[in-house]
């Protein structure tokens, strides 16, 4: 989020007569692991009475990184996060998170009270709470269940060492696209994504070659990567988020796009 073009975009839904009511910051975007600045947005959103939002569903996982926590960027001053278990905290798919600092906004927006929902026991002294009246789901399977085994089962230390293991192979990625001539990173990874293109090629034809690369990679079953736009360009994106991830894949990842860009571009030159 630009600070000034989103001061703007308020400005004119109130000269429109709209109320804005809630802002979004990102802590670790999809493509490049950049994050807003939380306390600019704190700032506004208290001034004019919006909800604050942080989606940390992907950048969330640093906060157990042993290196670099990013504990220090204002995560805890949102109403409330987006953190999935699913992406960072290596879980099995289909473990999104929704943390709130007020629970009674869940319970007020949410919170149905049935008769047969309800009962004649005083539960006030039980850390128990129908999820139902939190949020739309009433019958759901126990997703929390796998969280918490791998919390047991691993530890957060270990988990976190596995966070920084993959932010290391991001980096040696960009540092080693950095010293190619043929390649380049669009930003320095602050977290494991990282987005890199091949310069090599005709301009026009980039788009084709980015994509017909990522999926002969793919087809190649040796590693998955996927192809994104960033400042109207495409590029390559690198997000190693697995705890079997080793750092010389890095360079084995690069020597196999190396090739197969350079054989698109011969292809291409063909056809
Ligand atoms: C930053 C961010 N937010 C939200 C999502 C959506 O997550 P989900 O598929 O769990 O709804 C993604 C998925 O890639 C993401 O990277």
């Amino acid at each position: 989020v630009r600070i000034d073009a989103l001061e703007a975009a308020i400005a004119e839904d109130r000269r429109k007569g709209i109320r804005p009511m809630c802002l979004v910051g990102i802590f670790g975007s999809t493509n490049t692991g950049a994050m807003d600045s939380l306390p600019d947005l704190r700032r506004i959103a208290d001034r004019e009475s919006m909800w604050l939002h942080a989606d940390a569903a992907y950048g969330g996982g640093m906060l157990l990184s042993r290196e670099r926590p990013m504990r220090d960027r204002g995560l805890e001053l949102a109403d409330s996060i987006t953190l999935d278990p699913h992406k960072w905290f290596f879980a099995p798919l289909d473990a999104g998170a929704l943390l709130v600092k007020d629970e009674s906004c869940l319970t007020r927006s949410f919170g149905m009270k049935p008769s047969y929902l309800t009962d004649g026991f005083d539960r006030s002294s039980e850390r128990y709470l129908y999820i139902t009246h939190m949020c739309f789901e009433q019958s759901r399977r126990f997703r929390s269940l796998k969280v918490w085994m791998s919390l047991k089962r691993y530890g957060s230390a270990e988990i976190g060492r596995w966070i920084d293991a993959n932010v290391r192979q991001a980096e040696r990625m960009h540092a080693l696209v950095e010293k190619h001539p043929d390649f380049e990173a669009a930003s320095d990874p602050p977290m494991s994504a990282i987005c890199i293109r091949y310069k090599g090629g005709e301009p026009a034809e980039a788009a084709r070659l980015h994509s017909s690369v990522a999926r002969r990679i793919e087809q190649g079953g040796r590693f998955w990567i996927s192809t994104t736009e960033l400042k109207g360009r495409t590029w390559f994106r690198i997000n190693p988020v697995n705890f079997r991830t080793r750092p010389e894949q890095m360079d084995e990842l690069l020597a196999l796009l190396e090739r197969e860009c350079a054989q698109a571009v011969v292809a291409a030159k063909k056809a």
